[in-house]
């Protein structure tokens, strides 16, 4: 039995990816790998198959974070695969909750939601404005409270 997160933004290249692969990071750093799935998924099918974003493969890269990942669309299969189903903005939260079919017991909330401490509610999108720096520290703040309220959660 692993704990299975999934991340979703809108193209699956900028945000969602960067928090999967910061994810997995603090995961593996506290010995957890092996209780934990994580993914991430657009909501839209824009970038299916691309690479993620080169702002976010370069602030991953900068932070010793390696991410081979390619977008994927976000499909209603995913409601019954993953625990947790965690937004980027708002607007992912709406297409989540469009989307999910009855009776799905996934937890699906913003990301952000689990940070007490987050200045903001929702992580700004780079794509329009490169902003890649600010969205990987609200990323990484992100993270970690995420990992901390899941461990409580589940007892890890
Ligand atoms: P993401 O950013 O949702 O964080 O991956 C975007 C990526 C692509 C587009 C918009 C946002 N787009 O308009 O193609």
């Amino acid at each position: 039995m692993t704990i299975r997160v999934l991340f979703v933004c809108l193209g699956n290249i900028c945000r969602s990816p960067m928090a999967e692969a910061v994810f997995q990071r603090l995961v593996d750093e506290a010995g957890l790998r092996d209780q934990f799935t994580i993914d991430s998924a657009g909501t839209s099918g824009w970038h299916v198959g691309e690479p993620a974003h080169r702002g976010t493969r370069s602030i991953l890269r900068k932070n010793g974070i390696e991410y081979t990942g390619s977008a994927r669309q976000l499909e209603r299969a995913d409601f019954n695969r993953f625990d947790y189903i965690l937004a980027m903005d708002d607007e992912n939260l709406a297409g989540l909750q469009r989307m999910a079919p009855d009776g799905s017991a996934a937890v699906i909330a913003r990301f952000l939601d689990f940070d007490p401490a987050a200045p903001v509610s929702a992580v700004p999108d780079p794509y329009y404005d490169n902003n890649f720096e600010e969205v990987y520290l609200l990323v990484r703040q992100g993270a970690a409270a995420l990992l901390a309220h899941i461990r409580q959660e589940n007892s890890l």
